[in-house]
């Protein structure tokens, strides 16, 4: 028998269903063709890189709207053998061209230009971060990686539900685009473009021959050359700024993990410029020092400090969190047992804390600022742009990969000829200090626009370890949603270490966010009990509840057993499993 049908006959013997443990390694994605790319390379002898790279680029093939070749990401990387974490950095940079003041037109933020279009594109990380994280941590060829990416641009996937509605919500920008509407739209009556039927096979052609020259090529297929030219001709013609200098320039980095620790269990993160690893560190920091009980009780008293808790976090975030090339953050400060004790040491037990009172912004008085209100129509329902992967191999090497092009579709800007949907994460820029982007949150003069600079990202692929060793890698998740992502994974770490729920229920458990502006709680329609709901409000919380946001993705290893289980949030049409 070929490798190949093997392969894929192994998959379909292992059994399917997410919270059965597996004897080997686990994987949980957003979408099952991708997951089924990451079982097949680790059956085919890959390692969690291996399989992590090879679930990220069938992502971006099979639901376009939240990651791809155009996009950026981070991913933490363990290693089981060294018992070495490290952290690769593909986000996406400003153009060399960016100005600071460069969204404002007569002095205020112009709806869109940030989020919609050629000047919304910042240089894409994802493919020399793919390729990279190969030639560093991976077992097999580029080609192999690849290939089911490959297969799925070239055969189509079919339009889901989830696709279906983005596609809607974001139909305005993608008839912007000829090629985006050609590509991700279908004609409806009198031929104007429309969100295609549930069902209907979407093929990208064009995205297979790119994905295919980068196998073979390397990096230069893209950075340089034809795709380089189309994506900078595209730009260019659209009103952009993003130059093929900017392309041919773009490195990734590689970096240290942020670390903390949570009821004894070392817990790696991503450091700025992802704001979000921070927040967790600070937030389990807070609620470690405040109880024995986490969030995941549900307790009204223990649930005020986590709020309280994320209210400061995302204080310290919005005051001094951006590019570390660029800023000076004082980051052993922010993280260090001091400052943490003394985060909890502000919060007063019987009261809220109104967010203006720890740190002052102008908008909410003269900006038309009204809570959880976002700049985008839908956004306020949907917080799931962005996409993670988890990995845990069989010999313990994990991998926690977020990955996006931003907002919905990106900027709905598709590169001529290329396939590539290019990203618009120059909204995660502070496009004036203060104000809110597409997820309502405010950043700081930190975060301000600057050539080269990195935008200040939520994402937060994190690895907690074994209490008894903590180099043995335990748990690996992330989850996407924007300036939701921290909480998130701050609340699947409580579920399975305080609420010693199994993956599964750490994943799907109600959920609930605060982001210090606007100064209201989020709470998703399964997350809290009407008289704890009250209890909140009783000290002085305004609650907003809201459907289910983001898309936690998880992989636990038992420390008893060493068996692996995996979690795909049910709230969306991701998959979990494993190998036997
Ligand atoms: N683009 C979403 C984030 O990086 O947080």
């Amino acid at each position: 028998m070929r490798r190949e049908t093997l392969a894929f006959v192994l998959l379909l013997t292992v059994n399917t269903q997410a919270a059965r443990p597996f004897r080997g390694g686990a994987v949980a994605t957003a979408h099952p063709r991708a997951t089924e790319a990451a079982l097949a390379m680790l059956n085919r002898g890959g390692g969690a890189t291996d399989a992590a790279v090879a679930a990220a680029l069938v992502l971006g093939v099979a639901a376009p709207y939240h990651s791809g070749l155009g996009g950026g990401g981070f991913a933490l990387v363990h290693e089981a053998r060294s018992g070495i974490t490290e952290v690769i950095d593909f986000r996406e940079v400003a153009p060399k061209a960016a100005t600071r003041d460069m969204y404002l037109r007569e002095g205020k933020v112009a709806p869109g230009l940030s989020t919609d279009g050629a000047l919304s594109v910042a240089v894409p990380g994802a493919a020399r971060g793919y390729l990279e994280l190969l030639g560093r941590k991976g077992r097999l060829k580029p080609a192999v990686v690849m290939a089911p990416a490959i297969q799925a641009a070239r055969k189509g996937f079919w339009v889901t539900p989830k696709y279906r509605t983005i596609a809607q919500n974001r139909l305005d920008c993608l008839r912007a685009d000829p090629e985006a509407s050609r590509l991700f739209l279908r004609p409806g009556a009198q031929g104007v473009m429309e969100a295609p039927a549930v069902g209907e096979l979407i093929t990208q052609p064009e995205l297979a021959r790119t994905l295919e020259e980068l196998s073979r090529r390397g990096p230069s297929a893209f950075y340089e050359g034809r795709v380089a030219s189309a994506i900078e001709s595209t730009v260019k013609e659209g009103g952009g700024i993003l130059t093929s200098e900017d392309l041919a320039s773009y490195r990734v980095r590689w970096r240290q993990p942020l670390e903390g620790s949570y009821r004894g269990h070392r817990v790696a993160t991503m450091p700025p410029p992802s704001a979000g690893g921070l927040a967790v560190v600070q937030v389990l920091g807070v609620l470690e020092r405040a109880g024995a009980r986490g969030p995941s009780s549900r307790e009204p008293a223990v649930l005020h400090t986590y709020v309280e808790a994320v209210r400061r976090a995302y204080v310290d975030r919005a005051r001094y969190l951006g590019d570390p090339a660029f800023v000076e953050i004082p980051l052993p400060k922010l993280h260090s047992a001091e400052h943490i004790s003394q985060m909890l040491a502000s919060i007063d037990p019987s009261r809220a804390t109104p967010s203006q009172k720890l740190l002052p912004a102008p908008l909410a008085a003269d900006a038309g600022y009204t809570p959880w209100t976002d700049v985008l129509p839908g956004a306020k329902a949907e917080r799931k742009n962005t996409t993670h992967v988890s990995v845990i191999d069989r010999e313990g090497n994990a991998v926690a990969l977020t990955t996006t092009v931003n907002y919905w579709f990106g900027s709905c800007l598709v590169a001529r000829g290329t396939g590539v949907l290019l990203n618009d994460e120059m909204d995660d820029f502070a496009a004036a200090p203060m104000t809110p982007n597409t997820y309502g949150l405010v950043t700081g003069e930190a975060n301000a626009i600057a050539p080269g600079k990195i935008p200040l990202s939520s994402m937060s692929p994190t690895l907690v370890f074994r209490k008894d060793d903590p180099k043995k890698a335990m748990l690996a998740l992330g989850s996407p949603g924007g300036s939701t992502i921290p909480t998130t994974v701050i609340q699947v770490i409580s579920n399975v270490l305080d609420g010693q729920m199994d993956v599964v229920r750490a994943v799907g458990a109600g959920r609930i966010h605060h982001q210090y502006l606007p100064d209201a709680i989020l709470v998703d329609k399964f997350g809290l009990e009407p008289a704890t709901l009250r209890a909140l409000e009783a000290l002085g919380h305004a609650v907003t509840r809201t459907d289910g946001w983001g898309d936690a993705e998880a992989v636990l290893i038992d420390p008893a057993t060493g068996l692996a289980t995996a979690g795909s949030d049910p709230r969306n049409e991701g998959f979990a499993s494993g190998q036997d």
